[in-house]
């Protein structure tokens, strides 16, 4: 586990380093690859009679290229990415085939040939850790409850929670059997937001996003933990590219009046860019009420290649399948997971408000790098400022000391 949540706990002044600074406007030079600057967005939920309603399809149309973001809770939650270099590409679906138990070649980006990038995140399992059992007993996050498989969720229509006016739908479910009735008063919620334009959210953590880009809001609400101090997680598949697995970067970044306290980005990229990426900033929230007081920590756990079908029972379990990678990407054994934890045994938590709420970015092409903002710009003015001035000040004293006080006056 790396622990993405251990350097943001300072509250204090923070003085910006000259090669942080450096670095985040070398890094802010333009790729001009793919990016769009604004793109059409259009919120489409194909659908099949007698048959839940649970795709949605973010085409995203740009002058040179089109995006294509299919979400759907058919199984497990999952979104298929996919960049083409035409305006014109289609989403094409055959719905026997999806639905049927062999849904390979059941959804494609047409025409094929224009596929520039293709990725997948799928969303396995809802995890719960006994953090007061860390220590001698376990390891933290805690000793682990046996998870909620995502595959198993009962999800709702999604017509019915579409808003075109904010490009967003949310996907909202909980467990289809739960004899323990620890959802009796909750749900498990996957909000997704599309964009026309580059912007930034209103709520913490408030992340940059372009037009190139989807936003998903993951909310855990009003669900009882089964110990008093859980942690919860969520495990997350997505596909290898090659033998090996997608790394998580860890990227610096600023602590300015968007996202207070969290000096880091993390960021999972598929490729060398432009391909795809999946962006987020360490922290969520345990209040509606996003801010400073209610943020937790979330650490990352690195990615591992992880095998679909036909494990042994003995062995690690098998990651629910999701029809709508498979009808895509036809069967593929290559899937890598890591899991995200959120919060710590001492501290906030869940616990207090029964709320936990996690974003991240997924998008295609460059990922978005933070500019900086007007505050920080003026700390720098003043960080660089007043010591530049202060050495003015200094060197003009040693000079007029150096100098001989009669020398001086003779010259005058
Ligand atoms: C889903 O909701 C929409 C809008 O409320 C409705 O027209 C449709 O029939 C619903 N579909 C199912 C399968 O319930
Ligand atoms: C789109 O492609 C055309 C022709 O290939 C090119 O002239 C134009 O500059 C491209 N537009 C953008 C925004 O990249
Ligand atoms: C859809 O899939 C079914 C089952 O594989 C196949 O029989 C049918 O021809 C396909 N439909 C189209 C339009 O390709
Ligand atoms: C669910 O909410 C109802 C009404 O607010 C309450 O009576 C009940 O105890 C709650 N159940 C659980 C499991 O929290
Ligand atoms: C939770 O706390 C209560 C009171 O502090 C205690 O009685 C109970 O055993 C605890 N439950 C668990 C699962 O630790």
């Amino acid at each position: 586990m790396c622990s993405c949540g251990e350097s943001r706990r300072g509250w204090g002044p923070y003085a910006p380093s000259p090669v942080l600074f450096l670095s985040l406007f070398v890094s802010a030079a333009p790729f001009g690859l793919l990016g769009e600057e604004t793109r059409q967005v259009s919120l489409e939920v194909p659908g099949w009679p007698d048959h839940p309603q649970n795709l949605l399809h973010i085409r995203a149309v740009g002058p040179n290229s089109t995006l294509h973001y299919v979400w759907s809770s058919l199984g497990p939650p999952a979104v298929v990415l996919v960049a083409t270099n035409t305006p014109h590409s289609v989403l094409s679906i055959n719905w026997t085939r999806l639905l049927s138990p062999e849904p390979d070649g059941g959804l494609a980006v047409l025409p094929k040939d224009s596929i520039q990038f293709s990725s997948a995140l799928v969303f396995t399992r809802l995890l719960e850790f006994d953090s007061a059992a860390s220590g001698a007993a376990a390891e933290p996050p805690g000793k682990p409850y046996p998870p909620y498989s995502l595959a198993e969720f009962w999800w709702n229509n999604i017509t019915d929670s579409l808003q075109p006016a904010t490009l967003s739908a949310t996907f909202w479910g909980h467990p289809a059997r739960d004899p323990a009735g620890t959802f009796a008063n909750g749900s498990l919620a996957f909000r997704v937001q599309a964009f026309d334009r580059a912007g930034r959210a209103a709520q913490p953590p408030r992340l940059l996003h372009t037009a190139d880009t989807c936003q998903l809001e993951l909310v855990l609400a009003g669900a009882s933990p089964r110990g008093n101090r859980s942690l919860f997680g969520i495990e997350v598949a997505t596909l290898g590219q090659g033998p090996g697995c997608p790394v998580i970067q860890e990227r610096h970044s600023i602590d300015d009046e968007y996202a207070p306290a969290v000096f880091q980005l993390d960021q999972l990229l598929w490729g060398s860019p432009p391909s795809g990426f999946v962006q987020w900033r360490p922290v969520v929230f345990s209040q509606e009420q996003a801010d400073r007081d209610s943020a937790l920590s979330c650490q990352a756990s690195p990615l591992h290649p992880t095998l679909a079908h036909s494990l042994p029972p003995t062995l690690a379990h098998s990651l629910p399948q999701s029809p709508v990678v498979q009808a895509f990407f036809g069967p593929q054994q290559n899937y890598c997971t890591f899991s995200l934890t959120f919060g710590a045994s001492t501290g906030p938590g869940y616990w207090d408000q029964h709320y936990l709420s996690w974003s991240v970015l997924l998008g295609l092409g460059p990922p978005p790098v933070d500019a900086l903002s007007p505050l920080i710009l003026g700390i720098m003015a003043v960080a660089l400022g007043a010591p530049g001035l202060l050495l003015l000040g200094v060197g003009v004293a040693l000079l007029l000391h150096r100098t001989h006080p009669s020398e001086y006056r003779s010259i005058t």
